[in-house]
């Protein structure tokens, strides 16, 4: 727990810079699962940081997005491969075609050979080193909402009602916000060798005192964390205000 998401966010960003440093010097690819929405933000921004201000590189990372709207134009303003590039991608010198989020212009029948090829990408380079995490209000976790499986796979989904709500501001209104998106799987994230859940604020408050001391249940995704070995949730003061 921090004070501030700004601190939390300096202190992840330390952690995936050693990490990026460590790999650079074994010679071998860091695999960093990343995420979008506001929470990664901050982490994003002092990356950029360490990177111009502290020569930290990105040629050896290779990066997998949790997530991206279906149907949705890459170009598009809400679209997750917009977002990567206007706060990380195009910032740092991560190689282009290392930098994957999933593809939102697929045709219904292309979906599931993409997924399933998203994540043999990802196991044929060992699975991911670090993944990072938001949480939805209602405990999802990329976009596994309630009632996702532990073992569920890089998929397309239905968008809950709460998802959408929230998702509407950005699509100003609920009838244009997409229905569906595709999401890596709970099994993947569950794979990752290390994983760092960030949460910021009241609002989410609520739901981390429910992932962290509630019982594991595939209503709440995130609560699936608590069988992983290597999780943490960083917060702020705020969305730690409900744990016991
Ligand atoms: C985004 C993602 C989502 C968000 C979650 C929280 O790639 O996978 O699970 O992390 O909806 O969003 P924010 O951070 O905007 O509160």
């Amino acid at each position: 727990v921090f004070e501030n998401s700004t601190d939390a966010s300096k202190e992840v960003a330390q952690e995936i810079a050693a990490l990026i440093q460590e790999k650079q010097k074994e010679g071998k690819p860091c695999i960093l699962g990343l995420a979008t929405g506001s929470s990664p933000k901050g982490l994003y921004a002092e990356l950029v940081r360490l990177h111009k201000e502290e020569g930290l590189s990105f040629k050896n990372v290779i990066s997998f997005n949790l997530d991206e709207y279906y149907p949705m134009e890459p170009n598009s303003i809400n679209s997750y491969v917009r977002f990567m590039k206007e706060l990380l991608f195009d910032h740092v010198d991560i190689l282009p075609e290392n930098a994957h989020v999933p593809d939102g212009l697929l045709t219904k029948e292309q979906i599931a050979d993409y997924c399933h090829e998203y994540e043999a990408k990802i196991e044929a380079l060992g699975g991911i080193d670090l993944q990072v995490l938001g949480i939805g209000g209602n405990g999802h976790i990329g976009f596994n909402e309630s009632g996702s499986l532990q073992n569920s796979k890089t998929r397309l989904v239905a968008l809950d009602h709460i998802t959408r709500v929230a998702a509407s501001k950005d699509f100003y209104g609920l009838n244009n916000t997409p229905r569906t998106a595709i999401t890596l799987g709970v099994k993947k994230i569950m794979e990752a060798k290390r994983v760092i859940l960030l949460a910021w604020g009241e609002g989410k408050a609520n739901i981390v005192k429910k992932s962290v001391e509630d019982e594991v249940t595939n209503r709440v995704p995130a609560s699936f964390l608590q069988e992983h070995n290597n999780a943490v949730f960083i917060l702020d003061k705020e969305a730690s205000s409900k744990l016991t």
